[in-house]
């Protein structure tokens, strides 16, 4: 069990070495999967050697070009997409890739073979952060493919995140580090940039029970309804211990997930009611709200609409936008209540 592989005691556990240790725990594993977090371990090395140095790479700015999300697609964006595309398009591992920054799912290029697995990402998360030196990201999800055999499809994209094989997300920032669950707890890694290898840093994290942060973007609070208003000032105090979080909002969705993962918080993006284009929040489920609610489950939290479990919901688009709720299991579940208590609205169909 990688339980006896432990940083500290001298012990150097690589990511690789950690992967393989846990695949041993699955005897009919074909390492198939291992392959995989494998490559998207590399995607981070080469993505994360040019955040650290986009300025002087001529990487920083927009391309000009828009993405399907409507938003100004960043170089380091473009960089990114492209990378984890090619390191993935001609391995036979996949069926199908899906991006934050593609329409379509990705099909794999006729000339190389077809897999079992499904790639689903956002290549940078925290795009508006990257000419302003704030930490970026990249989250992915892998899912077994549904379709038979050849080509994967987009129902192969649109499974629930409860289906989901693994998932993960890598932070560009004061170090690299990459976090990434196999449905055996959730394990993160800290790029030695010297040696070019992911070590063992945080083996098991699990969110600790006493939260100490919430994260909103609290610019649109006028856009909430009442109940995730009152549950906000909850938060800020208002309740019966008269206990208060510290708010702290990055703007990068993967680094405040990450800081309420290890310190214990919730993250929200409401629904907004005046933006008609973000009726229902800014964050998609398929590569950003699944495979962070199946990391924050494997890590004792929860993550939910604010009416359903995430990892039950099934997509119906690709790009499908969800109100999203994750962090520690008793703020979200208390979110939950005061939009059930003051937002009576009909259960999402
Ligand atoms: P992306 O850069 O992949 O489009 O994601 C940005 C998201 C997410 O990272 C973050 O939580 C959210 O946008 C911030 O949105 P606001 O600027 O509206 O707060
Ligand atoms: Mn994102
Ligand atoms: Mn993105």
């Amino acid at each position: 069990m990688t339980s006896r592989l432990r940083p500290g005691d001298g012990t150097i556990v690589t990511i690789e070495r950690f992967i393989l240790e846990q695949e041993r725990d699955y005897p009919d594993a074909t390492g198939t999967l291992t392959n995989v977090l494998y490559d998207m371990a590399l995607a981070a090395k080469i993505i994360s050697s040019h955040t650290t140095r986009a300025g002087l790479a001529q990487i920083l700015g927009s391309t000009g070009e828009q993405n399907v999300q409507g938003e100004e697609v960043q170089k380091l964006d473009a960089f990114a997409e492209r990378t984890i595309f090619r390191l993935n398009d001609h391995t036979g591992r996949l069926a199908v890739m899906a991006s934050e920054e593609i329409d379509n799912p990705i099909p794999i290029p006729p000339q190389f073979a077809t897999g079992k697995y499904v790639l689903v990402y956002d290549p940078l998360d925290g795009s508006s952060n990257i000419d302003y030196n704030v930490s970026v990201g990249t989250i992915f999800a892998i899912h077994r493919r549904k379709s038979a055999e050849g080509p994967g499809t987009l129902d192969d994209c649109l499974q629930p995140g409860r289906d989901l094989v693994a998932a993960g997300y890598i932070i560009y920032g004061s170090s690299t580090i990459m976090v990434y669950s196999t449905g055996q707890g959730v394990h993160g890694f800290t790029l030695d940039p010297h040696i070019g290898e992911f070590l063992l840093s945080h083996p098991d994290i699990r969110i600790p029970a006493k939260p100490k942060y919430y994260s909103a973007n609290q610019g649109y609070e006028r856009h909430w309804t009442e109940g995730v208003r009152r549950f906000t000032q909850d938060l800020q105090g208002d309740n019966e211990q008269k206990q208060a979080l510290s708010l702290r909002y990055i703007g990068s969705l993967v680094a405040d997930f990450h800081r309420n993962l290890l310190a214990g918080g919730i993250f929200y993006y409401p629904a907004d009611s005046q933006d008609p284009r973000k009726p229902q929040g800014k964050l998609r489920l398929v590569y950003e709200a699944a495979p962070l609610a199946f990391l924050a489950e494997q890590a004792g939290g929860y993550a939910s609409d604010g009416q359903r479990r995430i990892l039950d919901i099934r997509p119906e688009r690709l790009h499908q936008r969800v109100p999203l709720y994750i962090g520690s299991r008793s703020l979200v579940e208390k979110a939950e209540d005061y939009i059930r208590r003051y937002d009576a609205v009909p259960a999402a169909q």
